[in-house]
């Protein structure tokens, strides 16, 4: 390691990442004995992304409590202040946004809406561009500008939109207007593309019709109900239809967004490394669409609780408690890969260290996010001395290996540095994350809280 190379790394127990950290960075894990302690959560990306894109074209004032703290959701709240809606963050540790709705007709942007790394950003907002009577330039960074986006270019396209874009990939260009409903079956099961047609459809003529095979996170259905609009849903197998008739007003909410759980699963898989473990996070979203995971780590030997749950705004709310135990094996298939596509990575991550191993199947989506994360999971475990098995759709690793400190790559992918991070706290040795900055992502204080409650 060169002596420049070393002065850049902060060794664990760090300060800060904030999200000016634009320059990479590297940060040292240390083995840890125990995860202890109480947590609260940044509010869910997901739900963030949605109320305030929802906010922004909703008629009154929102406000949006406890809005994620990621990078991912600020480049949300850029986009639609390109487009005309107003919004402030107020001062007062609550991490609330104000946000006065423009309604269904935004401004045209003078620029291009600038996504960053947030594939949620470009393909929700691409719904909602849709159906403007102006042209949108969408853009994103270098990871963001590889990811397909034929998947949402195709249905709005038969919606009347007209698009274009560099062979299914962004930059996007699209020239809205007046929208017509669409039968649409989409041949993907992703959350994402389900929110962009929805709400496209609320300025389609007619109404939209959405058929997914398997079944996603709903808060985009949750969502428009609490911004006043009907939404209809109705079971087919593992998948459903989702309707909503165009030309609904939505009005403002005032909100406080719920924990996010695809960040606790960071922490609750860091409690799984150590029979002696406690850890309790109050006001976590357990929305069941979401929180597969539970029954995954009750599955592995974790004990779980959960209390004083209640609904706030459709989603379910509550505080987790966790113990670890010692770790058994488990097989992800099918619609629990869907439903656990961004918690895969910190769940193989930890694998080596269980009793039986992991083994993931039909989970090919993951080759298409942030980065390819099966590629970026094996590589990562095989620096650390793994055995490993990649396949083309998921992933096969051995349980009752000891992991060893290595130079890990987080291939600028905030979850691949998280989830590396965790496996560090049972390694030998000393672990050095690079591109530790892009856990800003969706928690830009993650190694701090991780500091909080790791015992050594
Ligand atoms: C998300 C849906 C998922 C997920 C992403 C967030 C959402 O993506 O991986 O992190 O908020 O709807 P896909 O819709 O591509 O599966």
């Amino acid at each position: 390691m060169t002596p420049s190379v070393r002065a850049r790394i902060t060794k664990f127990p760090i300060r800060y990442i904030d999200l000016s950290m634009k320059a990479e960075s590297q940060i040292m894990v240390r083995p840890a004995r125990n995860v202890r302690g109480s947590m609260r959560l940044p509010g869910d990306k997901s739900i963030s992304h949605r109320y305030a894109m929802l906010a922004g074209i909703a008629e009154g004032h929102s406000r949006l409590a406890n809005y994620s703290t990621g990078a991912d959701c600020a480049s949300t709240l850029g986009c639609i202040r390109s487009l005309g809606v107003a919004w402030e963050r107020e001062t007062g540790g609550d991490n609330a946004i104000a946000v006065q709705g423009k309604g269904a007709s935004l401004a045209a942007p003078s620029g291009p809406l600038d996504c960053g790394n947030s594939g949620s950003t470009m393909r929700m907002l691409s719904g909602i561009v849709a159906g403007q009577k102006f042209t949108s330039e969408i853009v994103g960074d270098e990871s963001l500008s590889r990811r397909p986006m034929e998947r949402v270019i195709k249905p709005l396209s038969a919606m009347g939109a007209q698009i274009t874009s560099h062979d299914g990939k962004p930059p996007l260009r699209i020239t809205g207007g007046s929208l017509k409903a669409i039968d649409y079956k989409m041949p993907v099961a992703s959350a994402q593309v389900k929110s962009c047609l929805l709400f496209a459809g609320l300025f389609a003529d007619g109404e939209t019709r959405i058929e997914e095979p398997l079944r996603t996170r709903d808060h985009s259905e949750v969502a428009l109900r609490s911004f006043g609009a009907q939404v209809e849903r109705k079971g087919i197998g593992q998948g459903g239809e989702v309707r909503i008739r165009g030309g609904q007003r939505l009005r403002g909410i005032e909100a406080r967004i719920p924990g996010d759980l695809s960040t606790a699963a960071f922490f609750l898989c860091a409690a799984a490394l150590f029979p002696g473990s406690q850890l309790t996070i109050p006001d976590l979203l357990l929305n069941p669409t979401r929180a597969r995971l539970l029954d995954i780590l009750a599955q592995i030997g974790l004990k779980i609780s959960v209390t004083q749950l209640e609904e706030v705004h459709g989603e379910m709310v509550g505080t987790l408690q966790i113990e670890g135990a010692r770790l058994k094996g488990v097989t992800i298939a099918g619609a629990d890969s869907a439903a656990l596509i961004d918690e895969i990575p910190v769940l193989a991550a930890i694998a080596p260290y269980s009793e039986q191993g992991l083994e993931v199947r039909d989970a090919k989506e993951l080759r298409v996010k942030e980065s390819d994360r099966i590629a970026a999971v094996a590589a990562n475990l095989r620096r650390m001395g793994a055995e490993v098995e990649e396949r083309e759709d998921g992933l096969k690793i051995p349980g009752g290996q000891s992991l060893r400190a290595a130079e890990i790559d987080s291939f600028s992918d905030h979850r691949i540095a998280m989830a590396f991070a965790v496996a560090a706290l049972r390694a030998e040795g000393e672990t050095l994350i690079h591109g530790a900055e892009s856990a800003a992502i969706s928690y830009p204080a993650f190694f701090q809280t991780l500091d909080e409650v790791v015992e050594r």
